[in-house]
């Protein structure tokens, strides 16, 4: 059970492209080897100390960002309005509740998709899904759809990029947050956000090139983001992926679906996160709003029964996908009632509602329906731009925001009325 960066090529694996240059890929690796990290030691620790005040019950972790990055709507203000959006929603989380809030965001990294059907049809012809920029191009061509490691290098040169506008915008938050804060009536002493990087960690080539060792520590880090998480298909307790995750000291995510069991889930966390460590793992549940009741209990059950310190967070955006004509589609109201119970599913269990884990974008599409600004089904094509999966105008992202500021002020006040 020796672990090393490249130890998940001996296990069983899923999702990972097959490129046909294989030479052109162990060239790109060399590349990404050689490659200054994302991210620093010191940031991750720092993260981790976060998350570490979330598994206390001190502090609520809001992640959120992009189905799938792009390399075509690529930009520095595209960056600018998913900081600004994760910024706003947390002010209005503490300004509610009082309660500290993680900003991490899905960027930098999520270029990857896992996909149940690896080939698509049309009109009779057949090609290879498209896996996202880091893996394909979308065209529907033969030459778009092969993999290209090439690919690899530059998903890695607009994360560099991205991480770099991130941390500029986090010291000039100093700036934009006394507005932000004016706005709600917020009266605090104002600190930089930090604003951390996570992603799925789906393309392994890429993650174990971007893996690096800390003489210090005698520990491998992840360095293509601050936290990464394995997806719902891609945590078979034996798999490649649960492997990898296993050795680096990252925070780690795991999608918890309706499939996983509480045995089993026990048994990847002693696989993920065998000291309970405080920070290491965050359980991101995303079962659909009507399941929630079905499958949460037992697991929040189980970790709480098992004294482990590990997060619950809520993905209430990939169990509640349907579709609408031709287009995939999620409903406000799902969304909120997902959150909902989840909320009601902690109480019940006395755990800590610690997270929620959000598909959006600052821009003003037309993807999932209903909110304030309602939008129906006729709006879905308007500025339908995702490149896989319906996410959260900004509008819809702050309806959700002030949502669970409420749940999490009621929380707070309950607590106090026991305390
Ligand atoms: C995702 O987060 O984009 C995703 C594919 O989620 P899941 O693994 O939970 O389906
Ligand atoms: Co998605």
């Amino acid at each position: 059970m020796t672990w090393s960066p490249a130890s998940w090529r001996q296990h069983p694996m899923t999702q990972i492209p097959v490129y046909p240059d294989v030479a052109a890929l162990g060239r790109v690796e060399q590349r990404l080897a050689a490659a200054a990290p994302l991210t620093t030691i010191a940031d991750i620790l720092h993260l981790k100390a976060q998350l570490a005040q979330v598994s206390a019950g001190r502090a609520f972790l809001l992640q959120g960002g992009d189905c799938a990055e792009s390399f075509a709507e690529f930009g520095a203000d595209k960056v600018r309005t998913t900081f600004n959006l994760l910024l706003q929603m947390g002010a209005m989380l503490r300004a509610e509740s009082g309660t500290e809030v993680v900003h991490l965001a899905r960027i930098a990294g999520q270029f990857a998709k896992p996909r149940s059907s690896l080939s698509e049809t049309i009109d009779g012809v057949t090609l290879p899904s498209y896996r996202g920029d880091a893996v394909n191009g979308p065209a529907f061509t033969a030459a778009s759809r092969t993999p290209d490691p090439k690919r690899l290098l530059d998903a890695h040169r607009q994360a560099h990029v991205t991480i770099g506008l991130l941390n500029a915008y986090s010291a000039a938050s100093y700036a934009d947050l006394p507005k932000i804060n004016a706005e709600l009536g917020i009266d605090e002493v104002v600190r930089p956000v930090a604003m951390f990087t996570s992603h799925e960690a789906l393309l392994l080539n890429y993650e174990e090139a971007l893996t690096r060792y800390d003489e210090s520590r005698e520990t491998w880090w992840a360095t293509s983001g601050h936290m990464i998480w394995l997806g719902d298909r891609t945590r078979q307790l034996d798999g490649a992926h649960v492997e990898f995750a296993r050795g680096v000291a990252n925070p780690v995510g795991l999608k918890c679906g309706p499939s996983l069991g509480a045995d089993e889930m026990l048994r990847l966390m002693d696989r993920l996160d065998p000291d309970n460590e405080p920070g290491r793992l965050v359980l991101i549940g995303r079962f659909g709003a009507r399941n929630v009741w079905k499958h949460l209990p037992e697991l929040m059950r189980a970790t709480r029964r098992e004294g482990r310190n590990a997060i619950w967070s809520s993905d209430p955006m990939h169990g509640n996908t349907q579709t609408a004509g031709s287009l995939k589609t999620r409903m406000l109201a799902d969304i909120l009632a997902e959150i909902g119970a989840f909320f009601e599913v902690a109480a019940a269990e006395q755990v800590h509602a610690g997270g929620i884990h959000l598909e959006m974008t600052g821009a003003d599409v037309t993807e999932c329906l209903g909110g304030s600004l309602p939008l129906s089904e006729e709006d879905l094509p308007r500025r339908y731009l995702t490149h896989c999966d319906p996410r959260l105008n900004g509008a819809q992202a702050l309806d959700v925001a002030e949502a669970v500021a409420k749940l999490l002020a009621k929380g707070a006040r309950l607590a106090s009325n026991a305390a």
